[in-house]
């Protein structure tokens, strides 16, 4: 994530204009290439697994954990597993994200092998719940999927959006893939809603730690290790090198950073003029990779329509500082004893830079 010159300014302090003179050369030699790799190599590979793979590790997840590792097995064959060691047991402490984050992984790897002619048959949980997450054998004879085409223009868009209302007939299209939440009244309760919950998330210490522990802050952070959230880029850069955003800053409720993150959070979340929810009828591990599925083919299709999306996901996290918030998403947006699995903030959102990730050989077995 890389931040505006009014959000650096901000974060600064205001008063404080830095000599940028001579920076600007610092600046521009900081955007993480290697981290960004994956973007650019992804379908440089003829064997079908690694071609279909090299797609799907770009599938959104959580906290950018991307936890997923792939076994390779005989010449059609791929074991899924989900590396646990890269829990959120704070902010996930079920692992439903987690899972969910999975579902949109394997949703990416069905749509890339479509663009090779492969159709997947995946067995979820071959072994339990406890085992690798899905057994997909790869069979020819598929359809190019056209979402495939938004693959490497995808991205989670965490910046305001335009105070412009949604077209119906875009609202309508995607209703096969989530509800698409365009109504006043809701819409003004769900801005509300999401910046209080993301308050608790930010002022219940353990939680806020957890994603405080996950910053990687500048371009050497990213490079070293590319996943996690994201800070670099841009006026960014300058804010590390100058020790004016640093982890023990964020994890200091009284610095000026903390509180200025409270400013551009609550202005992110009102900016806000539609919203995107996907519902299970049940909690079940199956139902959490079918809305990663769903939420992958609506954030390829918000894509290729102009549209962006940026899911937001503190109210529905499971722990009792946010039941309250939980409790209330549902009341608001689910039937009696369904799931609310994912909302989203959709809108139309600047253009963004991809998002760090491992490279595919990180990922496979
Ligand atoms: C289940 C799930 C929950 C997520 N929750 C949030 C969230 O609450 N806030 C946020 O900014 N991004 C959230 N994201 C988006 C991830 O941060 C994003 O996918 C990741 O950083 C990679 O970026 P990309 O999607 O642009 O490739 C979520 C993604 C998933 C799949």
């Amino acid at each position: 994530m890389s931040l505006s010159r009014r959000k650096t300014l901000a974060l600064i302090g205001g008063g404080t204009i830095l000599a940028a003179g001579g920076w600007t050369g610092h600046v521009a030699t900081r955007s993480p290439d290697k981290a960004l790799a994956p973007w650019r190599v992804a379908g440089g590979y003829d064997e079908p697994r690694r071609f279909a793979l090299s797609y799907a590790i770009l599938a959104p997840n959580p906290h950018n954990r991307q936890p997923w590792l792939a076994e390779l097995v005989g010449d059609d064959t791929v074991i899924l597993h989900r590396d646990r060691t890269l829990n959120l047991p704070e902010t996930d402490p079920n692992d439903r994200q987690l899972t969910i984050g999975m579902g949109c992984f394997l949703e990416g790897l069905d749509i890339a092998a479509s663009a090779r002619g492969f159709k997947l048959e995946t067995t979820l949980f071959p072994e339990g719940e406890d085992g690798p997450t899905a057994r997909i054998v790869f069979q020819p004879g598929a359809e190019r999927s056209p979402l495939f085409d938004h693959m490497l223009d995808r991205r989670s868009c965490k910046e305001p959006f335009e105070d412009r209302a949604i077209p119906e007939e875009l609202a309508f299209g995607l209703q096969a893939m989530a509800d698409i939440v365009t109504d006043p009244d809701t819409v003004t309760a769900l801005r509300d809603l999401t910046w209080r919950a993301w308050k608790v998330e930010a002022e219940t210490p353990r939680t806020h730690r957890e994603s405080v522990e996950l910053m990687r802050l500048g371009k050497s952070e990213i490079e070293a290790n590319p996943d996690g959230i994201d800070l670099g880029g841009g006026m960014l850069e300058l804010l590390i090198t100058f020790g004016m955003l640093s982890r023990q800053a964020q994890l200091d409720p009284t610095s000026t950073s903390y509180q200025q993150g409270f400013a551009i959070y609550q202005e992110m979340l009102a900016a806000t003029p539609a919203y995107a929810v996907v519902t299970t009828a049940g909690n079940t591990r199956d139902h959490q990779i079918g809305a990663g599925r769903q939420w992958m083919r609506l954030n390829l299709a918000t894509t290729g329509l102009g549209l962006s999306l940026h899911p937001v996901s503190q109210a529905l996290q499971e722990y009792p500082e946010m039941a309250e918030h939980r409790q209330s998403a549902h009341d608001l947006l689910a039937e009696p004893g369904h799931t609310v699995q994912m909302i989203g903030r959709l809108g139309f959102g600047p253009a963004k830079p991809p998002a760090p990730r491992w490279p595919l050989e990180n990922k496979i077995l």
